[in-house]
């Protein structure tokens, strides 16, 4: 199973088109804001941290580049090669490695599982926005990347941040203007239910190590000039132990 050739093209053509520059994209917070957040929940949950770690959707690799600058062996993979064209452009001294990866299909994540070993994994906002058949098939990519020893960070608009974003795009100015370009290529964010996060981690064969809320600091600003900030859920998951 793979994406499908519509959610692919969404991606890319978001991509192809976003403006460029720090903090242009919705998302695209500084990692001060973000990764140096989620690392203080992940670290201590690391069996190795001299494991390589997989961005896995690492979009324009905003987050990538400071996960490079403290692990020895980065990857950012992600299923846009548009994106990839924004990462390896950002980091000229290739800190880190970037590759195109579709982690729906099982293949591709065996493929990286076989020539890194166990990985560490990063992932933040890419499960609430794909498509409902590829959910599952995501979070077993995860768990085949991760294998015995790495562990994976997870961090996803919660199902609030769902009624927030709807909220926004349909305000009497219609949504603002960071926002406006994910829903005008087809991008649909904050779909997933809160309990069924866990479900998936579960049923790919990983146990939820620690798990709890954060608020996913955007780069776009509310009326009242405010930077927007989405409810998300996070999860540290490893292989489960076998009964
Ligand atoms: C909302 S962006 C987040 C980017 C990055 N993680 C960040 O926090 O800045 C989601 C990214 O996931 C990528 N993506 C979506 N589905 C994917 C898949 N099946 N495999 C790999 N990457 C995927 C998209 O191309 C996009 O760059």
């Amino acid at each position: 199973m793979s994406v499908t050739s519509r959610y692919r093209e969404a991606w890319e053509s978001f991509w192809r088109e976003a403006p460029d520059g720090p903090g242009a994209v919705f998302w695209d917070a500084e990692p001060a804001l973000t990764a140096a957040r989620h690392l203080a929940l992940f670290e201590p949950h690391l069996t190795d941290p001299g494991l390589p770690l997989v961005d896995l959707g690492c979009g324009n690799g905003t987050q990538t580049r400071f996960l490079a600058d403290r692990f020895p062996h980065v990857l950012g993979a992600d299923l846009s090669a548009a994106a990839l064209d924004r990462a390896r452009a950002a980091d000229p001294a290739g800190q880190a490695a970037y590759r195109r990866l579709d982690a729906v299909e099982k293949a591709e994540a065996g493929a990286l599982h076989a020539e890194l070993g166990d990985a560490n994994v990063y992932l933040r906002g890419v499960l609430h926005q794909c498509e409902a058949d590829d959910r599952q098939a995501l979070v077993d990519g995860i768990a085949t990347v991760v294998g015995d020893r790495g562990r994976a960070f997870l961090v996803e608009p919660s199902e609030a941040a769902g009624a927030v974003l709807r909220g926004l795009a349909t305000g009497p100015g219609g949504p603002p203007p960071k926002l406006a370009p994910v829903l005008r290529h087809g991008i649909a964010p904050g779909e997933v239910d809160d309990a069924a996060v866990p479900e998936f981690l579960t049923a790919a064969g990983l146990a939820v190590l620690a798990s709890g809320t954060l608020p996913l600091t955007t780069t776009e600003h509310g009326p009242d000039g405010t930077r927007i900030a989405l409810p998300s859920l996070w999860f540290v998951a490893g292989r489960a132990a076998s009964a």
